[in-house]
């Protein structure tokens, strides 16, 4: 046994974890690297508090005094003078180059299944054009309303980081500048079985999962977004979800509303529909500002109260668009060992001890994730929460039908793009329960508002009927085949 492989099988006994050597023997010299490199990428003090806290113990659930709703921004459109100041403060940061966004596209997709990174799904009702081309066409309409440049820093993992980067490089970088987007990298933890024990994903690497999207933070300092941001005058940075598809990447009345208070971390919310609706809570828990999870609302029941019209309380759900200013990420990541992590019961393929690869039916082990809204523990300061609306802000995309998924995705823009046709005097047709009934696409290199939409189309024919569908030169779309 050369001391290295003593070395490391010393280390993995120390952590009960020797077992992941069980089939070294049989392993080539790549396959032989490949685990070496998955084990040396193993925080393992950070695994035993994890292993300890939540699978040895049972872990203490939290208790709150008070819960407290957070007090939310009015919705844009309420004309108030503090709206339009924002709009003035958030366009000047735009102009001044003060803005950068954040995107994060490192997770799974596992209940969408499709092959490849979320981001290259072809979400275009009629054009197929991917999700990155509709986030990278917003991007090309603010640069050039704004005259500026908007560094899109673009968070991936080890499962779709080569994929994410060979499909900007087919595109052409969908027409922005190479020098201007950024990958980077989160960290992968190992998959926990119930025994506390790491798993195989093949006889020669372990099964891991990204970090959580809260792992942006070590992420942009370690690989040196902040620095970066910094050297380019960018202080202010516009966190989004490749799974977003209607998401307003940097919204000049949320950007003012966060630099006009100096603020540290910035959210928008949307009014929950119901009290069960698949989305966090943001609130004040005993002075501290949090979101808790849907999954966890049955711990806190007052976080489902009406009050005596039939209003939920706490209604400001958390859609996942923040802003973060680049000190306060670099002073959350000075705490990363106290962000909080969260665990999930997974069905997670593994090799069993025989070398067979096992697909369970059932869930059979944990993952480890830490939330970006989680960082709002941390700001010393108010957060701004600003209310928005869901329709053309919020379309998540996490499965095929149903909720949150893309056929809803589909809907919602549609009935949003039809807004805009029937306010631009364009005759849309609707079926009797008056649902829009042609696909209707416009890409956000053309118009991403109403009355850009409107200024743009004054005096053009319209098709009298099929998909309505103008792209990002203002040309007719020819439906691609599906
Ligand atoms: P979700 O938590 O919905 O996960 O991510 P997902 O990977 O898209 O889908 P499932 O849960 O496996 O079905 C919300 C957003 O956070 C990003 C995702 O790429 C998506 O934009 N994310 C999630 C990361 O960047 N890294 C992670 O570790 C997890």
């Amino acid at each position: 046994m050369t001391p290295f492989l003593t070395g490391i099988r010393r280390k993995l006994s120390d952590h009960g974890q020797e077992h992941l050597l069980r089939f070294w023997g049989d392993l080539d010299d790549a396959q032989r690297s490949a685990l070496r490199a998955d084990i040396a990428r193993i925080d393992f003090p950070l695994m035993d508090r994890l292993i300890e806290k939540w699978i040895r113990d049972e872990p203490a659930e939290e208790a709150f005094g008070s819960i407290q709703p957070v007090p939310l921004i009015p919705k844009v459109g309420a004309g108030t003078a503090d709206s339009r100041e924002a709009l003035i403060a958030g366009e000047e940061a735009l102009r001044a180059g003060r803005v950068g966004l954040f995107l994060v596209a490192g997770g799974q997709g596992t209940r969408l299944g499709f092959p490849g990174p979320k981001g290259s799904y072809p979400i275009g009702p009629v054009s197929k054009r991917s999700l990155f081309a509709f986030h990278a066409e917003k991007i090309r309409n603010l640069q050039a309303r704004y005259g500026c440049t908007l560094p899109w820093y673009i968070m991936v993992s080890d499962t779709n980081e080569q994929a994410t980067r060979a499909f900007f490089a087919d595109n052409g970088f969908f027409g922005l500048s190479e020098a201007d987007i950024v990958f980077l990298q989160q960290r992968m933890v190992p998959c926990v079985a119930t025994d506390g024990r790491f798993m195989l994903a093949e006889p020669g690497r372990l099964a891991m999962n990204p970090n959580g999207h809260g792992g942006c933070i070590p992420a942009m300092v370690e690989s040196g977004v902040i620095d970066d941001a910094r050297k380019r005058g960018v202080d202010t940075l516009c966190y989004f979800q490749v799974d977003n598809w209607a998401v307003k990447v940097a919204d000049p009345y949320f950007i003012g509303h966060h630099v006009m208070r100096n603020a540290e971390m910035s959210s928008k919310n949307h009014r929950k529909s119901e009290p069960r609706e698949a989305v966090g809570v943001h609130c004040l828990c005993d002075g501290e500002y949090r979101v808790v999870e849907y999954t966890e609302l049955d711990l806190y029941p007052q976080l489902l109260e009406t009050d005596e019209d039939g209003c939920l309380r706490h209604a400001a759900g958390n859609p996942a668009i923040h802003i973060l200013s680049t000190d306060f990420v670099e002073r959350v990541f000075n705490s990363f060992d106290q962000f909080p992590w969260h665990r999930a019961f997974k069905k997670i393929p593994y090799i069993d001890e025989t070398g067979r690869a096992v697909k369970p039916e059932e869930p059979n082990g944990y993952k480890f994730e830490t939330f970006i809204f989680d960082a709002l523990r941390f700001i010393k300061h108010d957060p701004v929460a600003f209310e928005i609306g869901r329709r053309g802000e919020y379309t998540p995309i996490k499965q095929f039908e149903g909720a949150n998924s893309v056929v809803a995705a589909w809907d919602s823009m549609n009935a949003y793009w039809a807004e805009w046709l029937e306010a631009a005097g364009v005759r849309v047709e609707r079926d009797a329960e008056g649902k829009v009934a042609v696909p209707i696409e416009i890409s956000p290199a053309f118009a991403l508002t109403k009355e850009e939409f409107i200024e743009k189309v004054r005096g053009r024919e319209w098709p009298q009927n099929g998909p309505i569908a103008i792209g990002p030169d203002g040309g007719w779309i020819v439906p691609a085949a599906r």
